[in-house]
């Protein structure tokens, strides 16, 4: 008999009275798991990303052990296992190029292991969306715990958080930091576990998976350290028990309706343009589409709330004080669906109705501003046009308020080797009103959209005093990172995008009210460059090759075709269309694209 039509998984396996039970338990005895304890349901799966090759996932051992705590607890059994974990400091060419082989690690772990439900454990950046976008495509009930954000130095008399390497590391390239001070700074910059401690795309998506239903309301933002962590993960263990008696499926919670409550809490948050990215591939595994018309009408439509580093002065435990995720959630309640569920099983409307009037807007301390004087009208933008086709975004929070309208000349860069080599030559053809475009460096280009949208100033401006400059890139940036920055840019240099047909003093023209980013050359001359352009190499062997091959653009969070709900077979690769429904197979309970509607 095939082994394909075996059902794989679920911890009945453990109570089978043949032989399959009798060798999963006698395995088990090998781990020490006592008998009375080897046929307890359900079986749930502690999913780590914990590594020291990612140190900002490094406490989440004891948040493991509180998670089988409460598992335990809830009367079920809890089995721990690792996956591959992602680190963007260290994950080299990017950790966005292996997010989907991250992804297809935690989907196949969870469908072929023998458990009925799961906690998911991540942290830094791309670890989180790997875990949601597999467990969804997995189809077993899963609550995430996210590792929490790390400590704030005192350095120097001023509270220090990631975002203040990035001028830091701007002076010392300007030759104003000395020795001294660039190794003492090496020494306080990270000073304990836990993810990015601003409002980058760890924190961001924290806030996106408490929006969405996986992670407990309140659970993003406290820190790393803190006790309160191990009991929000005691209580996952517990909720994971619940999900799977109530038959909670991943997917059920992903809807449309969901989704733009997340997408508006990030837009309110100001927080990460990662984000963008990552709802679009979670939405694929759901069988849904966001396309960037919608986006742009929601991100214009949702004021900016949050003045929470990099895009405001204060810390995320002024978020935190202010009530969290679901303050925001309170404030922004008239833009949201609140009958959308919760990871405890409530809806949002219950769980905003029980946080505390004054919690929600501590006017005074001004982190958080209510809906009727928001900070601005919007805390992002997804723009489209003629450069920019398939969308492209730009956050709002972060950049110069006297360019978002502009217009200035494009000096190109192709790939970041060229910006080292040229962009502090005194020669370069540019000005304060340049507009710098750097290319080459999008999902197929990068690959994996490396974070160095974020071009340095020239340094021959940046002694001028200029601090800001329209970047336009289809490369991503940290969540970290500030500046009048156009990124994800779609299609592609690499794709046969417009922006691969840029040249040196091409007008290039943003204008983020009216949502556009615009070429001014005309459509026949670009034919023109078109045809005398060369197609890129192909890849040769392993990852790669398969990367190269099923990548989507960003418009589809840059997952693979294959991976997607609505993928059908090698024959007819995934087209992205949102008329598509998916139900869950009733065997395996894993997602199958469902017939047109
Ligand atoms: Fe890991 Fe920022 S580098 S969360």
């Amino acid at each position: 008999m095939s082994q394909k039509d075996v059902t794989r998984g679920g911890g009945a396996l453990f109570s089978d009275p043949g032989p399959d039970g009798f060798l999963h338990r006698a395995f088990l005895r090998g781990e020490g798991v006592p008998f009375e304890e080897r046929t307890r349901r359900p079986v749930v799966g502690i999913c780590s990303s914990w590594s020291e090759l990612n140190p900002c996932n490094a406490g989440l051992r004891e948040l493991a052990a509180a998670a089988k705590r409460g598992v335990a607890a809830a009367g079920g059994l809890a089995l721990e296992f690792p996956t591959i974990s992602l680190s963007e400091p260290f994950s080299r060419p990017s950790s966005m190029y292996l997010r989907n082989l991250m992804s297809i690690d935690v989907e196949e772990m969870i469908s072929s292991s023998p458990i009925d439900a799961v906690v998911l454990l991540g942290g830094c950046d791309k670890t989180v969306p790997a875990q949601l976008m597999g467990a969804i495509s997995a189809g077993k009930p899963a609550v995430l715990v996210t590792a929490g954000p790390r400590p704030v130095s005192c350095w120097r008399g001023r509270a220090t958080t990631i975002d203040d390497a990035w001028p830091l590391i701007e002076r010392r390239r300007l030759g104003e930091v000395s020795d001294e001070e660039w190794r003492d700074a090496e020494e306080n910059l990270v000073i304990g576990a836990g993810t990015c401690n601003v409002l980058g795309t760890a924190t961001t998506m924290a806030a996106v998976a408490e929006v969405l239903g996986f992670a407990s309301p309140g659970s993003a933002l406290p820190p790393a350290a803190d006790l309160r962590r191990r009991a929000i993960a005691e209580r996952a263990g517990e909720l994971a028990v619940a999900a799977f008696h109530e038959g909670r499926q991943p997917a059920g919670l992903v809807s449309l309706a969901s989704l733009e409550n997340a997408f508006r809490v990030v837009c309110a948050l100001g927080g990460s343009t990662n984000a963008v990215v990552h709802l679009e591939a979670i939405a694929g595994r759901a069988g849904l589409h966001l396309d960037a018309a919608t986006l742009r009408e929601w991100a214009a439509a949702t004021p900016l709330l949050a003045a929470v580093r990099p895009s405001g002065d204060h810390l995320l435990s002024d978020l935190e004080e202010a009530g969290g995720v679901p303050a925001v959630v309170r404030e922004l309640a008239p833009l949201l669906d609140l009958d959308t569920p919760t990871a405890d099983g409530r809806s949002w409307k219950a769980v905003v109705d029980a946080v505390p009037k004054e919690a929600a807007v501590r006017t005074g301390t001004g982190v958080l501003a209510p809906l009727a004087e928001p900070l601005a009208a919007s805390g992002m933008a997804v723009l489209t046009g003629s450069l920019a086709p398939d969308g492209a975004v730009l956050k709002v929070s972060a950049a110069s308020e006297r360019l978002l309208r502009h217009r200035g000349r494009a000096v190109v860069f192709d790939g970041i080797d060229d910006v080292n080599a040229r962009i502090d030559d005194p020669e370069l053809p540019v000005d304060a009103d340049s507009v710098l475009v750097l290319r080459g460096l999008g999902v197929r280009g990068g690959p994996g959209m490396p974070e160095v949208g974020h071009v340095p100033i020239p340094a021959k401006l940046a002694r001028q005093g200029v601090t800001d400059m329209v970047r336009v890139s289809d490369a991503r940036m940290s969540g970290t990172s500030s500046g009048t920055v156009v990124l994800h840019v779609a299609p592609e240099a690499a794709a046969g995008g417009p922006l691969g047909l840029v040249r040196d003093g091409d007008m290039i023209t943003l204008d983020v009210e009216a949502g556009t980013l615009d070429l001014e050359v005309d459509p026949a001359e670009l034919n023109a460059r078109r045809a005398s352009t060369s197609p890129g190499g192909t890849a040769a062997r392993g990852y790669d090759w398969i990367y190269q091959r099923h990548v989507l653009q960003p418009s589809h969070g840059c997952d693979f075709d294959f991976l997607r709900a609505d993928f059908i077979g090698a024959d007819q690769p995934a087209a992205a269309d949102a008329s598509r429904t998916v139900e869950a197979n009733a065997g395996d309970g894993r997602l199958r694209a469902g017939p047109p509607e």
